[in-house]
């Protein structure tokens, strides 16, 4: 069964799920792509537009509940993209965001084009906050090319890294290829995930990207990734040092 760590599953809070139905059609498309737990993480913008955190509560456990009334073989937590701002560090310290899972990990965007000081920059603040980051979708940034620069981001910063599963059987330039390879053969990827959205060729394609991945970098590779996800996020949850983090 696969974790996937990044999926606007859950309606009414952003671009993905407009209505329940649509939720609940994406949580039965989850199961049968081999998901067996997913993090909701809907966009989070701080202090540029107002999350309605009320309604993601609402809306979550009506889709735990749509769950269990049709026993669906699935747990949800609770997470956020969160786009950086100038905002977010003063908002993650007020825990007003989602963690990923109840964890000490946020899963955090930048805007694709971002410059490569300002995203040094921006997670430096965010370790600073006593969270650490996971970058959203690293494929997606036009100034991190190359398996030196991940590595340096993950040294410093106790970074993970999440790639969409999309990605890993879509066509790619030649030099993103090249960057991929380079990633899985050092190991620097941490979670594949489907970014999953209601809209159509942005459905749940877990297994389809693992097959992908399986394909072209081996089936140690593919395994790897797809044991990490339990080990490393879910784990914090029971972790004594972080939960006394998250209580204080
Ligand atoms: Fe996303």
């Amino acid at each position: 069964m696969y974790t996937d760590i990044h999926s606007h599953v859950i309606w009414g809070v952003d671009d993905g799920a407009e209505t329940k139905e649509e939720t609940f059609r994406m949580l039965r498309e989850a199961v049968a792509d081999g998901i067996g737990t997913i993090i909701c993480t809907p966009h989070i913008t701080p202090g540029i537009y107002a999350f309605p955190e009320e309604k993601f509560q609402d809306n979550y456990s009506a889709a735990n509940a749509w769950i269990k009334e049709n026993d669906l073989p699935l747990k949800l937590y609770q997470g956020a993209e969160i786009l950086f701002t100038d905002a977010t560090p003063q908002m993650l310290r007020d825990k007003r965001i989602p963690s990923m899972a109840g964890s000490r990990y946020i899963l955090v965007e930048f805007s694709p084009a971002e410059k490569m000081a300002v995203i040094m920059d921006a997670l430096q603040q965010i370790t600073a906050t006593g969270y650490l980051p996971i970058i959203a979708h690293l494929e997606r940034y036009s100034n991190i090319r190359t398996t030196d620069q991940v590595r340096e981001i993950k040294e410093r910063f106790q970074a993970m890294i999440q790639i969409n599963a999309r990605s890993l059987f879509r066509r790619q330039p030649l030099l993103r290829r090249r960057f991929f390879s380079g990633l899985f053969q050092e190991g620097l990827v941490d979670f594949i995930a489907t970014d999953t959205h209601a809209a159509p060729g942005r459905e749940s394609c877990m297994s389809k990207g693992m097959e992908a991945l399986r394909r072209q970098f081996g089936a140690g590779t593919a395994d790897a990734i797809e044991r990490r996800p339990y080990g490393v996020i879910l784990k914090n949850l029971s972790d004594k040092m972080i939960a006394s983090f998250s209580n204080g």
